[in-house]
Order: C-alpha cells, then sequence, then structure tokens
C-alpha cells in the first residue's frame, strides 16, 4: 500500500482513501467514505493519471515518490477530470515536478487557469489522440459532460486498460482489496448506485454516449476514479452503468412520505399494507425528514414505482418534500410510474403540486390520487389501501 499497489506490469493504484469527509461536495453523506484513485505508469516515460484530493497530498506525495526513486520525475500528467477531488494535488504536483507536462481536453486546459492559475506546459489533445511513453501507448477519447464539460477517459492501448475518470466509479473506501475479484461485489453496489445517482444520473445520456463510444475497444480493465478496479468482470460494470442511464429499473416500490402530526404517516401506513397485500415484497418505505435525500434518490433510481406524500405546509409541498421533488426534477428523474396521496387543514395546495412535478417530469401517475382532510375518513385511508394495489397492478410486479 505504501509504495501502490500494481495493477500491471509497471502501472501502479496510487490512490487515497477519504475516510475523514463526512459530506461529499459538502452533500452526499459517505459513511463508507470514498476513495480517489490515481495511478502512475512507469515507462521510458512516466505519467500519472488524475491526482487526488488535497485532503491526502502528502501521504501520496511519499507513495509517488517510493515508487519514482531519488532520480525520476513525472513526465506527464493526465487529466481526465478537474473537479478538485481528483485535481486538488495539481499545484502541489507543478510545483514538486515543474517540467511535468499536464494532458487534458481543450477544456480543461481553461479550467487549469481559472481553477489553479496553471497555463504553461499543457497540452491539449483531441479524440483519439495517442501518447507513446515508450512501451506503452495511451490514447484519450473525449467523453464531455459525465458529469463535467471537460471530462475524458484514457485508454492504455496494451493491456486494455480504460482510465475512465467518474464513470464507473462509486462511494465506499477500498477496504484492503482493490479489484473486483477481492471484495464482495453486492457491498460495493449499493454505494456504486447512490454515487451513480447523486452525481452522475442527471447526465445518463451523456453515459449513454461514453458507452457507445467505447463499445469497439478492447477493455480488459476499467479503472474508475472511485471504488474497484474491474478486472475480471469490467462487463459487469458497465453493464450497470449502462441499465441505470437507460433509466432501466426494478419492480419494486419505493414510499417517501413526510408528516408533522400523524395523519399522513396513517395513509402511508395503509399504501404500504395495499402494496403487500397485492404480493410485493421489494417495498422501500422513507420518512422523508429523517432519511437523507441522497438514499432517496438512489432507491428511486432502483425501483419503477414511487409513491409520495406529505402534508400541506403553507399552501404547498412539505418543505422536506419539495426539496426532494426538486432535487429529482434537477436530476432529471424519468420513466418512473408514481402514486399520491397527502393531507391538508383547509385549502390545501400539496397533492396539486405533486401532480404538476409528476406531469412536469413526464412521469406515469397511478390513480387514486387520495388527498385529504386531516385525519381522512375510513373510506379515504382505504383508498390509500387501493392505491398501494393499483400501484403493483400497474407495475405488474405481484410476488418481486
Ligand atoms: C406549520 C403548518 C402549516 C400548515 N399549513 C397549511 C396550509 O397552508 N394549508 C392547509 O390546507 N393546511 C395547512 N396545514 C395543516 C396540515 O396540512 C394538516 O394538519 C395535516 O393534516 C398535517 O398532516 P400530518 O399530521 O401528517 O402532519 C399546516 C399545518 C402546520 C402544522
Ligand atoms: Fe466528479
Ligand atoms: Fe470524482
Amino acid at each position: 500500500m505504501r509504495h501502490g499497489i500494481p495493477i500491471a506490469d509497471g502501472v501502479y493504484w496510487v490512490g487515497m482513501n477519504d475516510r475523514k469527509t463526512n459530506l461529499f461536495e459538502s452533500i452526499w453523506p459517505i459513511p463508507r467514505g470514498v476513495s480517489y484513485n490515481s495511478y502512475l505508469l512507469l515507462d521510458e516515460k512516466t505519467l500519472l493519471v488524475d491526482t487526488v484530493k488535497d485532503l491526502s497530498v502528502n501521504e501520496y506525495l511519499a507513495r509517488l515518490k517510493s515508487l519514482l526513486g531519488p532520480d525520476r520525475q513525472i513526465d506527464y500528467l493526465a487529466i481526465n477530470h478537474m473537479e478538485p477531488d481528483h485535481s486538488g494535488s495539481v499545484p502541489v504536483l507543478r510545483r514538486i515536478f515543474p517540467a511535468m507536462t499536464i494532458v487534458g481536453s481543450k477544456k480543461t486546459a481553461g479550467f487549469l487557469k481559472d481553477l489553479y492559475g496553471i497555463e504553461d506546459n499543457v497540452q491539449v489533445v483531441n479524440d483519439g489522440e495517442e501518447l507513446s511513453l515508450g512501451r506503452r501507448t495511451l490514447r484519450f477519447y473525449m467523453t464531455p459532460m459525465v458529469h463535467w464539460p471537460e471530462t475524458m477517459m484514457t485508454y492504455e492501448v496494451t493491456d486494455g486498460i480504460l482510465f475512465s475518470g467518474d464513470a464507473f466509479g462509486g462511494f465506499g473506501c477500498l477496504e484492503g482489496g482493490i479489484f473486483d475479484d477481492q471484495v464482495q461485489l453486492e457491498y460495493f453496489e449499493d454505494e456504486i448506485l447512490r454515487y451513480f445517482s447523486n452525481i452522475v444520473g442527471k447526465y445518463s445520456p451523456m453515459v449513454q454516449k461514453a458507452i457507445q463510444r467505447l463499445g469497439s475497444l478492447n477493455v480488459k480493465v476499467i479503472a474508475a476514479t472511485h471504488g474497484p478496479i474491474w478486472r475480471s468482470r469490467p462487463e459487469h460494470i458497465i453493464s450497470l452503468y449502462d441499465r441505470w442511464s437507460r433509466y432501466e429499473a426494478e419492480p419494486g416500490v419505493v414510499l417517501v412520505f413526510g408528516s408533522m402530526y400523524g395523519n399522513t404517516q396513517i395513509m402511508a401506513e395503509a399504501v404500504a399494507r395495499g402494496l403487500s397485500d397485492a404480493g410485493l415484497k421489494s417495498v422501500r418505505m422513507h420518512n422523508v425528514s429523517t432519511t437523507h435525500v441522497s438514499y432517496l434518490i438512489q432507491d428511486i433510481w432502483r425501483y419503477r414505482g414511487l409513491v409520495l406524500g406529505c402534508p400541506t405546509y403553507d399552501a404547498s409541498v412539505f418543505p422536506p418534500m419539495d426539496a426532494l421533488l426538486r432535487l429529482l426534477s434537477t436530476k432529471r428523474i424519468a420513466k418512473r410510474i408514481v402514486g399520491l396521496f397527502g393531507s391538508h387543514g383547509w385549502a390545501g395546495g400539496a397533492v396539486q403540486a405533486m401532480a404538476g412535478f409528476v406531469k412536469d417530469n413526464g412521469l406515469g401517475l397511478v390513480e387514486p390520487t387520495v388527498d385529504v382532510r386531516f385525519a381522512g375518513t375510513p373510506e379515504q385511508i382505504e383508498q390509500c389501501h387501493e392505491l398501494g394495489r393499483r400501484m403493483v397492478e400497474r407495475l405488474g410486479a405481484k410476488g418481486e
């Protein structure tokens, strides 16, 4: 670990695990941390692929030095992505290795200037351009907007290693094992989906473009900037990202409710019973006030059915639900079947606003929509149960 971990002859993982940060991008909880993967290639020329967040720069430098030895410098730094979780160490590296040529897209050159004031010794590469290190050759592919405009991927031709940037990455520190065949994949897949849905999902069409662009390549290893390195089953992580970015979902229902004094919760419980009575096992129920939106988005990306319920608050949607809906619109959630319910005291407004969300995002609606005054009548609570049953019918998900 101290000296990096070989992933091919002369190719080393030199990434860092971040076990300190609570909120990635100051938004997304990372209780299991995150890895910032960086890779060092030692050939006739030396090349580093991406760097790490400045948080661990000293440890990172020590590792690079131990691999380079006293005499070698870093000749090239290929930057696939400029977000500071990867570019944070660039200014320090530039000071230590002033002759290092930074290779990146045209947009990367602009970002280097505007983020760090770096303008010298930057080499802009175009799609398909190659760089020889001696024995190994790298080819650069422009994959813009996954999830920043400057993003590209670096493909090592000889061993078929694709340094893919954030694409195919996930939350979660590497816990000893760094390869897909050294870890329990199910344990990582949850955090990979959460990363995809929180960070990359909005750019699904661009992920699709990138996957199509890579279709002709013989990719043997996928080395992303976060999460495990895929050397045994690279096709598995490609297929996960492919499915998620096509909005393919599993049969199941996420039921997200908000409730101040319990009226809406009673409705939520009735919907959940309806789902179960109709034979559905994959039900994920969340209180919007207590579950972080990061996990809500993850589950919503996983399952095709979504039931939303909340009280009216100040003539509109209960604020935590409002925050979720805004984020889902921003993330461009699509291809989901939605059911709605809510409680109000006088003029109402929440259910109408939630219906606007469904319409604006082109989502499907399952009836009945149940909007009650305060506690609702027994008949109205029965309607909630009916909503659950109809949702399962619509999804064709009985027994799932
Ligand atoms: C702070 C607050 C603001 C509210 N604002 C509205 C409102 O603008 N319009 C309305 O019809 N009801 C309003 N209500 C009434 C609630 O929507 C109603 O009591 C509902 O049954 C609460 O559901 P709950 O028990 O699930 O929290 C408000 C209630 C509270 C506590
Ligand atoms: Fe990023
Ligand atoms: Fe990243």
